[in-house]
């Protein structure tokens, strides 16, 4: 027997809800009706559900960022409205509802909403009193009148512990409300090539997730004076592609931006710095959360810190008649610094080291390198080879590991490498915690609280 929803298309909007994990459940449900369906994350939804459970579902790219382009120079966003035979947005929060009440695009979700002409079917999700303010009583009424139709959330225990009314209708209630507005209508795009693409590679599984990796990307600049500085070529790319490959794999993700010639992932907390001294207070701020144990799991020092400064900063511009005479001194070497702390105890859990050796010529230093930052994992590269270092988009880079192994890995991009690594900095972090766990049945008096 052929599912109600057989050869149609359905657009999954998903806003930052706690239900957002219910919308895994929905997708599944709606493919079991032979749906093929395209799921659309606003920036809060990725803080709930990480974009790779929805696109091994659904094999289809999940969009997240409004400004983002499919492979092939399509926006995502825009295929999804004018192929959808409806777009259901399951959980909508009372924070969305808003938004596209007004017409507003800034998300992924509302943008297709917008721009789409198929059926919108909507069930929102929030606090009872949310659900019940006029403010959102009044969005609820104008999405009504712009023919979406609304199934209503049900009554029962919420996520902040009262009851009331707020809670996601049933699955079972969505796609039955999707079968309807689907009704009778012909299929908008029944040729593939009018739809997202497929995604055939196979997608990785979240083991990430629920980890917190902190990564420092681009190249700090140090001042000389209020309009110059010394800084370096980093353009921050390689830290990104680890961003990005760590919250495709279920990560949160930290992202302290040095100068970066790149786009940020939009999923990532963000801090941006200037100079050496910038980066280690937003190091600082990272490392411990309130109640003193370690603020991240991972730590990925892919930022080019410069290694000197100016000893002192012109106040004001300096001028040429004046001639110019620098004295520099070294900066404080922040990822050793991290170490110490790490391995003197104080750090718990013991976060996973990362650092980076740029090296021209050779990479015998790195394995000194390696050792005197206490780090666990040291990706170093020649990057005065073609086609690795500063930049570019590929890197070859040799894996140099605290155990003593070594793995030269071959030329590939820069998201490759990062998987590489991730895939070691995985192994370290359950190595981390099955030890913790052997600790706390045989020392459980030595195992912090
Ligand atoms: N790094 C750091 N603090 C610094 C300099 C570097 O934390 N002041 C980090 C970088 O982010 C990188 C790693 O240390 O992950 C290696 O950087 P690199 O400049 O190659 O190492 P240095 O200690 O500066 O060694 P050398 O100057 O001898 O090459």
């Amino acid at each position: 027997m052929s599912g109600r929803l057989e050869g149609r298309l359905i657009g999954l909007g998903v806003t930052g809800s706690i239900a957002a994990y219910k919308a895994v459940e929905l997708l599944r449900a709606l493919r079991a009706e032979g749906a093929d369906v395209a799921v659309m994350l606003t920036p809060a939804a990725t803080r709930f559900v990480g974009p790779l459970s929805f696109a091994a579902l659904s094999r289809h790219p999940v969009e997240t960022d409004v400004l983002a382009l499919l492979p092939d120079g399509r926006i995502g966003h825009i295929v999804i409205g004018d192929s959808a035979d409806a777009i259901v947005v399951a959980p909508a929060t009372a924070h969305w509802l808003g938004t596209m009440a007004n017409g507003l695009s800034g998300d992924v979700v509302s943008a297709a909403c917008l721009a789409t002409s198929a059926p919108v079917v909507v069930a929102p999700a929030m606090d009872g009193d949310m659900w019940t303010h006029p403010a959102t009583v009044a969005n609820v009424d104008r999405l009504r009148s712009f023919g979406y139709a609304v199934v209503e959330p049900e009554a029962g225990q919420l996520a902040s512990g009262q009851s009331g009314i707020g809670r996601l209708a049933d699955t079972g209630a969505i796609v039955d409300a999707v079968v309807a507005a689907v009704a009778d209508r012909p299929i908008r795009a029944p040729e593939a090539g009018q739809r997202p693409p497929v995604v055939d590679a196979p997608v990785r599984e979240s083991d990430l997730e629920g980890r917190h990796l902190v990564v420092t990307a681009g190249g700090t600049r140090e001042p000389i004076d209020p309009v110059r500085f010394i800084g370096n070529r980093s353009t921050g790319k390689m830290g990104v592609a680890i961003a990005e490959a760590a919250l495709d794999r279920g990560a949160r993700v930290t992202v302290i931006a040095a100068n970066v010639e790149v786009a940020l992932p939009l999923e990532a907390t963000l801090a941006r710095v200037e100079s050496t001294a910038d980066l280690e207070t937003a190091l600082a701020r990272a490392l411990r959360n309130g109640d003193g144990s370690a603020g991240f799991d991972a730590l990925v020092m892919a930022a080019a810190v410069s290694d000197f400064r100016p000893v002192h900063a012109g106040d004001a511009k300096l001028a040429r008649s004046d001639g110019l005479e620098l004295r520099l001194e070294s900066t404080p070497d922040l990822l050793a610094g991290i170490a110490r702390e790490a391995a003197g105890g104080t750090l718990r859990p013991r976060p996973v080291l990362v650092g980076f050796a740029a090296e021209t010529g050779s990479l015998d230093r790195a394995t000194d390198k390696l050792t005197r930052k206490g780090v666990d994992l040291l990706v170093a590269n020649d990057v005065s080879e073609t086609g690795s270092g500063f930049g570019t988009d590929t890197n070859r880079v040799t894996i140099l590991a605290a155990d003593g192994s070594r793995d030269d890995l071959p030329i590939q991009t820069k998201r490759a490498v990062a998987d590489a690594l991730l895939d070691r900095v995985v192994r370290l972090l359950d190595e981390r915690d099955r030890a913790a766990q052997t600790g706390v049945s045989t020392e459980p008096a030595r195992e912090p609280a």
